[in-house]
């Protein structure tokens, strides 16, 4: 019951083994103790040698792994690393006009939003009209591309953008979505086929 109690202790003391009346059972327990000395030190090496192996072979799975993942990105998501849109060739000034313009568009879009959600019709369909509407000074930004089809598309989103404005002032909210969406799926398509 002792050696069973003892059993699994890794190191055992002299001490110990003076509770033991018995000559017979302090022989035992101390071959037995030498035993499990001996048992914890393959443990130990074994443990060891596992390591060991854990360490030489877990670096090269791990650039496995990343290989593969980059396999995956290439082949699952087809991520292509060059920009196959239609170039618009802009002029260093002129880029950074269109991309103040863009992000006027969508806060546009958002304080279209915000209007709306308060019940504020009017106001929405002020913001449509003079930040998505076909304005003089949109009508000129968009006629001053040499794409023509680039041109074409952003004259239509701005149409859409007066559509949007009258359809704001009727109040219907849901009919209101739906000429957002309308407006936004021409800043979808556009942004798919052309970049600066
Ligand atoms: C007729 C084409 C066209 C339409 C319509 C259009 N955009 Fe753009 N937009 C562009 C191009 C071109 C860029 C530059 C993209 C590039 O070079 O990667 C751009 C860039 C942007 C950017 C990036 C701005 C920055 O500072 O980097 C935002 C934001 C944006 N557009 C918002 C919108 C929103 C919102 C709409 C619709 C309400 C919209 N655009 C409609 C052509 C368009």
């Amino acid at each position: 019951m002792l050696f069973k109690e003892l059993e699994g202790l890794e190191s055992i003391g002299a001490d110990n083994a003076l509770y033991m009346d018995d000559r017979a059972t302090y022989q035992h327990f101390h071959l037995s103790a030498d035993r499990q000395k001996e048992k914890t030190m393959k443990k130990k090496l074994v443990v060891l040698a596992s390591a060991v192996l854990i360490c030489v072979i877990q670096p090269s799975m791990a650039e496995e792994k990343i290989a593969l993942d980059k396999g995956k990105h290439h082949h699952h998501q087809g991520m292509p690393t060059v920009d196959k849109r239609i170039s618009l060739n802009l002029a260093p000034a002129m880029k950074q006009h269109q991309l103040a313009n863009m992000r006027n568009h969508l806060d546009a879009v958002r304080r279209i939003i915000e209007a709306v959600s308060t019940d504020q019709f009017e106001a929405a369909s002020q913001i449509a009209s003079e930040d998505l509407g076909l304005t003089t000074r949109m009508e000129g930004m968009c006629n001053s591309f040499e794409n023509e089809s680039f041109k074409e598309l952003a004259l239509t989103f701005h149409k859409s953008g007066d559509e949007l404005a009258a359809v704001l002032k009727s109040g219907n909210a849901q009919k209101s979505l739906q000429a957002l969406n309308e407006t936004m799926t021409f800043c979808v398509n556009c942004h798919a086929t052309y970049r600066q």
